[in-house]
């Protein structure tokens, strides 16, 4: 989350994620930076078979959206003896910067609302939901579909609902949230049997969020100016790299971790400190993250900046007398590449500890300032109880436990099976999963820093066939690669937990045709006031 946009998005993933940028708050973590909806998605709720843009995927997106197949030109002259003429006139399709009036029909998979231009041209309309009629403009322009932003809704739609605080991290805000859970749920739905042609699977109904609002223990924020270079602190507007929203209730975070957003905001402001230009590649601040133990209470403040300097110890000594929870940490990241990321760069631990501690189904769990955590905490626990469920261990099983960021989830099962062998990319992350794992005396949980991709075989001669095996990869999904391999090992069960339910969908269909079978599915919603749905689903191996 799942994280990876102009942050817009503080549930995309870590969410939820998707450009250069780090997840502002999404369901994953660095290598999902980048990672997109490549099974481009379809609708629901009256859906005409259109894909939505898959950040990063126009391609896939250009060649199918508008429920218009691809055109193949040889096919074309075949079938209209020789004479190439098309045999499908593409709508006119509207400039970029246009104003347009457009009325929402249905949501796609990601969140966007989809709407037609007269002439059929398909438009994924950003905050549009069904019902709205909106006066939109253009901010993309592709063959097959475009995307704009509203600038007014001109009659909203029957479901709509006031804003709570306007919010470029919290879109959904605008439906009641029985309403989201329905949408996310037939989502999920959709993605299975209409995608993956899953049309036997079970799908249990929706585990809803026990907080709908600030259920976050992870924010990102970034900083930026406005006309008259006043500093703003909060997230980027919707569709832009540059405009932020400055925040100063942010409903997705805690009180505490608001306080401590506000003070770095007033300290900096105080200081005359600048934002960084993302144009020009000049100026100092560029992203804020806050984080917390949802259950130990512990506060990590990590700021970020270009090279340079500024007065970080100040920073620190104001945080530590002024704010009601002073944090345990107190960190320094300078960044000299341009791209707006809060991984990697330079980190220095300016005042208190470099780790964080949360706690999860009896847990005690240390987090590493770029550490992979599920960022809704209480959920957590709800995601990996249905994970066990679904996992339905004896106690002696081998468990594998892919894409395992710190040990999390394979270490609140390891009492319950033989072993536990967890495979993760990140090297810190893998650092954080044997200290959770002696943290806890865990005994039988081993971890190997590895991608996923070449890392299964190596874990086989590590530790021998596993009897069950757990994915929880990024929102790309395992990809064919990884399936072929999991289909290889033969474990008896696999239980996928899945930020994306449009690659859960292929995924599941490739390990299908490898002899297994979807038996279970049931979505999670970890992120309300979001589009973000997570799920777990579970294969057992009949051939
Ligand atoms: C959604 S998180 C799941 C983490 C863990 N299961 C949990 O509940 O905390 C996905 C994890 O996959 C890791 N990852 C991403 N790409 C990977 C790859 N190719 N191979 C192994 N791990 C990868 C990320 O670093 C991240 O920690």
């Amino acid at each position: 989350m799942p994280d990876e946009t102009p942050r817009t998005d503080p549930a995309a993933a870590d969410a939820p994620s998707e450009s250069p940028v780090a997840d502002a708050a999404g369901p994953s973590s660095s290598p999902e930076t980048g990672t997109v909806d490549e099974a481009a998605v379809a609708t629901v709720e009256g859906d005409a078979g259109v894909e939505a843009p898959a950040g990063g995927t126009d391609d896939v997106a250009d060649a199918t959206a508008a429920g218009a197949p691809a055109v193949d030109p040889r096919e074309e002259m075949r079938e209209n003896g020789g004479v190439t003429k098309p045999k499908r006139q593409r709508p006119p399709r509207p400039h970029r910067g246009e104003q347009l009036e457009l009325k929402v029909e249905s949501l796609a998979h990601g969140g966007n609302g989809i709407a037609r231009t007269e002439g059929g041209w398909v438009v994924f309309v950003r905050g549009g939901i069904p019902g709205d009629v909106v006066r939109g403009t253009i901010t993309k322009r592709k063959k097959d579909y475009g995307e704009a932003v509203i600038d007014e809704v001109l009659v909203p739609s029957e479901e709509r609902i006031p804003e709570v605080a306007h919010h470029p991290g919290a879109p959904w805000q605008v439906l009641p949230y029985e309403r989201q859970l329905e949408i996310k749920a037939g989502q999920v739905e959709d993605a299975l049997r209409r995608l993956g042609g899953h049309t036997d699977v079970e799908i249990e109904p929706i585990v809803p969020s026990e907080q709908q609002w600030r259920y976050r223990n992870k924010l990102e924020y970034s900083f930026g100016e406005d006309g008259e270079g006043a500093l703003k602190l909060g997230f980027h507007a919707a569709g832009s790299w540059q405009d932020i929203v400055h925040i100063e209730d942010c409903l997705l975070a805690s009180e505490v971790g608001n306080e401590a957003r506000n003070a770095v905001y007033a300290w900096c402001v105080e200081q005359g400190l600048s934002a960084y230009d993302r144009k020009l590649h000049q100026g100092l601040l560029r992203n804020l993250v806050v984080r917390e133990g949802a259950r130990t209470g512990e506060l990590q403040v990590r700021i970020v900046t270009s090279v340079g300097e500024f007065d970080v110890s100040g920073l620190a000594n104001h945080l530590n007398e002024t704010l009601a929870v002073p944090p345990t940490g107190v960190l320094w990241t300078q960044m000299s590449q341009v791209g707006e990321t809060t991984y990697g760069g330079d980190t220095d631990v300016v005042s208190g500890s470099a780790y964080i501690h949360d706690e999860v189904r009896g847990l005690r769990l240390r987090i590493s300032p770029e550490g992979f955590f599920q960022t809704n905490t209480v959920m957590a626990e709800r995601l990996y109880a249905l994970a066990a469920e679904y996992a339905g261990l004896e106690g002696w099983e081998r468990v594998f436990d892919l894409y395992c960021g710190s040990g999390s989830l394979g270490l609140t099962l390891a009492s319950h099976a033989g072993e536990i062998i967890g495979v993760e990319i990140v090297e810190e992350s893998i650092q954080d999963a044997a200290t959770n794992a002696a943290l806890n005396d865990i005994r039988n949980a081993k971890f190997l820093a590895s991608d996923a991709r070449t890392g299964l075989p190596d874990a086989i001669e590590l530790a021998g066939r596993p009897d069950v095996l757990i994915v929880d990869p990024p929102r790309a999904g395992l990809g064919p690669r990884v399936c072929r391999r999991i289909v290889e090992a033969a474990p008896k069960r696999i239980v996928y937990v899945s930020c994306n339910p449009t690659t859960l969908a292929p995924d599941a269909q490739r390990i299908v045709e490898g002899g297994y079978v979807l038996r279970k599915v049931r979505p999670v919603d970890m992120f309300p006031q979001t589009p973000h749905v997570e799920c777990v689903a579970v294969l057992d191996r009949v051939a």
